[in-house]
């Protein structure tokens, strides 16, 4: 069973505190209080490599050298994160140095950085003879130098906490606020940012803004009221531009990212100014791009009021705009400052909109695994009425897996692809309709037409996947989208496959569902997808 504070993932996912940041910024300290508040046990990863080696780590560190005392460091905690069980880690100083461990870490858990300024570090550690890497050097000299090398990898977590002058009491209630909040990481070394999920939390806007000179809000003309409005109160004393666009699909056009250049440039903004976009993936790929290129490069924070934007559009940071030769086509890859998700403001939005933006989270759960699956399962029926309680979780899940793929092949130069399952056939359908069919709607058909490749290709080395696909096929039901891709796929649709972007030469790449948690990219002959639909 989960602990008092943490939501639990998915059934059987241990969930972990890892507190991590410079030697003296109280790691160990606030990790024992913090797991007698949580009712976890408490583990000390110094203690762990001291058991492990027979000597205390100081000895170990300048006998062994760092590179050997890093070794080590890494095998424990590789040997800690395999463990079963929910736990608040206290880490050493330079364990989150270990790339791929620190991936895993952010994955399995939440993991806390605590900083505070060389000097008040210095300060703290100065009597502590058992500090291998300050013996007989200048405390605040040599932290200063750690803190600069460190900078990238301590920025990876889910939040940073400023602890110099804190009480440690308001430390331990910081730490157990972010527990609550699970927020999830997209670790992209300095630019990793937070996508914060829940109702309400619009309401941290201002926060988020930091040291923002001025804001331009975009808005469309279903989501400035109310959720303009609110964004627009909740940046308190900062000058506001408001930027209201034209809603839908057809005003991903150059126009809009006009109407926010000008807006921004008459407003006179700085190269401090954010701009914030509030709404689905339309407003959010529009002011995404205006921001990349507005005085080469302002900070955009995203509050995606669609399903579709919660889960897919406001994070990875593709931006962009439709052409008259194609969707998309234009654009830039800018990654966001923040991202808000407010799941309150799904309560405005058409009931179509949601269900369509369900085949979206329909495919992150099948691309995640078991778990996942099993959990839009039993929440199928909630997500398709739109009980709100049921979607902060499934969101959750879907941003947590997007965040995975995203800091793994930024700009889709591998894994990423993984995201376009259902997507080469989707978009066939799409297009043939002329977009009459929606995104989420053509995908749910796409995602079924996928087994039907899948089933074509294995004729030959293996059984069929019958059982995933009626499965699939029942959530996507039961969340109340299309299942028949016959109805969608006809000889229109056929000529629309050739033209998707992940065509090479007379090959397309092509994402076999497969089971959960393990679909597969596999680049096959276009005639083969021709041939299993036929
Ligand atoms: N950048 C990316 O990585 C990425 C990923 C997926 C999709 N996209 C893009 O996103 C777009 C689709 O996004 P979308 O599905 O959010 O469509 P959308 O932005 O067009 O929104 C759908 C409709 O709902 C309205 N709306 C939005 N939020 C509302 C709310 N809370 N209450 C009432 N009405 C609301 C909008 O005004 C619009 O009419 C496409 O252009 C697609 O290419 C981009």
């Amino acid at each position: 069973m989960a602990a008092r504070g943490f939501e639990p993932r998915y059934k059987g996912v241990p969930m972990r505190l890892f507190l991590s940041g410079p030697m003296g910024s109280g790691k160990s300290t606030v990790g024992r209080l913090v797991s007698g508040k949580l009712g976890l046990p408490f583990i000390d990863l110094d203690s762990r490599i001291e058991e492990r080696t027979g000597r205390p780590i100081a000895d170990y560190f300048l006998s062994a050298g760092e590179p050997e005392f890093r070794r080590v460091e890494a095998e424990t905690l590789e040997a800690l994160l395999r463990e079963p069980s929910d736990s608040v880690v206290a880490l050493g100083g330079g364990a989150c140095l270990h790339t791929g461990l620190r991936r895993r870490m952010l994955e399995q858990g939440i993991l806390i950085t605590l900083m505070a300024d060389p000097a008040t570090l210095a300060t703290r550690v100065s009597r502590d003879e058992r500090r291998p890497l300050l013996m007989g050097k200048d405390p605040a000299a040599v932290l200063e130098t750690i803190l600069a090398l460190r900078r990238d990898a301590y920025a990876e977590c889910h939040a940073m906490l400023e602890v110099a002058n804190l009480p440690i009491e308001r430390v331990v209630d910081s730490v157990l606020e972010v527990v609550r909040e699970a927020p999830v990481v997209v670790p992209l070394g300095p630019r990793t940012y937070r996508v914060e999920i829940g109702r309400g939390v619009v309401a941290r806007l201002r926060e988020r803004l930091g040291k923002a000179s001025s804001v331009v809000l975009v808005t469309d003309q279903n989501t400035t009221q109310p959720w303009g409005a609110r964004a627009e109160a909740a940046c308190a004393q900062l000058p506001v531009t408001s930027v209201v666009l034209p809603a839908g699909e057809s005003h991903k056009h150059v126009a809009s990212v006009e109407q926010i250049w000008d807006a921004a440039l008459e407003a006179r903004i700085d190269r401090r100014a954010h701009v914030v976009a509030v709404g689905g993936g339309v407003v959010g790929d529009v002011a995404g791009f205006a921001a990349a290129t507005l005085l080469r490069g302002v900070a955009v924070g995203h509050l995606p009021t669609t399903v579709v934007s919660m889960v897919d559009s406001a994070v990875g940071g593709k931006t962009g705009i439709d052409r008259a030769q194609g969707k998309n086509l234009v654009g830039a890859f800018h990654q966001p400052r923040f991202v808000l998700a407010d799941i309150d403001t799904l309560s405005t939005l058409p009931r179509e909109e949601r269900i369509s933006g369900l085949a979206e989270v329909a495919k992150s759960a099948w691309l995640d695994g078991e778990g996942a699956v099993a959990m839009l399962e039993e929440r199928a029926d909630a997500l398709r009425e739109g009980d709100l309680d049921a979607f902060g979780d499934v969101v959750r899940m879907a941003v947590r897996l997007k965040a995975r793929i995203v800091s793994r092949d930024e700009h889709e130069n591998g894994e990423r692809a993984l995201l376009n399952l259902g997507h080469t056939v989707g978009h066939a359908i799409e297009a043939a309709s002329n977009y009459a069919t929606r995104h989420g709607e053509a995908v749910s058909m796409g995602l079924l037409a996928a087994f039907r490749v899948e089933a074509h290709l294995n004729q030959s080395s293996g059984p069929g996947n019958g059982a995933s696909e009626a499965r699939l096929g029942g959530l996507l039901a039961k969340l109340g989208l299309p299942v028949d891709w016959t109805r969608g796929y006809g000889n229109a649709a056929r000529g629309f496959l050739g033209a998707d972007k992940k065509r090479v030469g007379e090959n397309v790449r092509f994402i076999l569902p497969g089971t959960p948690g393990r679909s597969e990219i596999r680049e096959i002959p276009l005639s083969v997808v021709h041939a299993a639909l036929a």
